[in-house]
C-alpha cells in the first residue's frame, strides 16, 4: 500500500501537493486529508479555471496546452506560500520541470499511484478533460503512466490508491507522514 523510500520525511507543516495521473482521486482524497488534518484545501485546477474565467477545456481548445502549462505554473507558485494546506494538482503539473523543481523544493509531494486501466474506468464517466476527449480512456492513461511515472516517482511520499477507498488512501498518507491516525470521520464529498 505504501512506500516512502527515504523513511524520513515526516511532514513538517509545508504545503502536501497531491500528483498522479487523471482520475487517481488527488481532489477527494485530498479535500478528505485536509479535513482530517484540519487545513485548507485548495484545487489547482479550480483555481486555474477561477484566475482564467473559463473552463480548462476551454483554456486547451482556445489558447492550446503551452499556455494552460505556464498559468498552472504560475497559479501553483502562487498557492505554495509556506503555509501548511493540502494542494490538489492536475495530472500533468508535475511533470513540468519548472513546477516539480518548485514542488520538490518548498511542498511535501505526494504520489498517488493506480493502474491505469482502474483509472480509465473511473474517467470515463466525466468528459471535462481535454487530453482525454474523443479518445481512449485506457489507451490514453496507459501512454501517460509509461511517460509520467517516472516524474510522479520522484515525490517523496507514494501512496498506491489502487481498489482501496478514499478513506484508507487518506489513511496512508496520514500514516506517510509520520502523523497520529486519530479524528472524527470525514463526511462524504461529491467530487471525482
Ligand atoms: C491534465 C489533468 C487534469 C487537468 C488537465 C490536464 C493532465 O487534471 O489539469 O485536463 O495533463 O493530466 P486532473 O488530473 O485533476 O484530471
Amino acid at each position: 500500500m505504501l512506500q516512502n523510500k527515504h523513511h524520513a520525511p515526516v511532514w513538517h507543516g509545508q504545503p502536501i501537493v497531491l500528483v498522479g495521473l487523471m482520475g487517481v482521486g488527488k481532489s477527494t482524497v485530498g479535500r478528505r486529508l485536509a479535513a482530517r488534518l484540519d487545513l485548507p484545501f485548495v484545487d489547482a485546477d479550480s483555481e486555474i479555471e477561477a484566475a482564467a474565467g473559463m473552463s480548462i477545456a476551454d483554456i486547451f481548445e482556445r489558447f492550446g496546452e503551452e499556455y494552460f502549462r505556464d498559468g498552472e505554473r504560475r497559479v501553483i507558485a502562487r498557492l505554495i506560500d509556506g503555509t501548511p494546506k493540502v494542494i490538489a494538482t492536475g495530472g500533468g503539473a508535475f511533470i513540468n520541470e519548472e513546477t516539480r523543481t518548485l514542488i520538490l523544493d518548498q511542498a511535501l509531494a505526494v504520489w498517488l499511484n493506480a493502474n491505469p486501466r482502474i483509472l480509465a474506468d473511473r474517467v470515463r464517466r466525466r468528459d471535462t478533460r481535454p487530453l482525454l476527449r474523443g479518445r481512449d480512456p485506457g489507451e490514453v492513461l496507459t501512454a501517460l503512466a509509461q511517460t509520467r511515472n517516472p516524474f510522479y516517482a520522484l515525490a517523496p511520499i507514494h501512496v498506491s490508491s489502487q481498489q482501496a477507498p478514499h478513506e484508507a488512501t487518506v489513511a496512508a498518507i496520514i500514516k506517510a507522514l509520520g502523523l497520529p491516525l486519530n479524528g472524527e470521520p470525514v463526511p462524504n464529498s461529491e467530487n471525482e
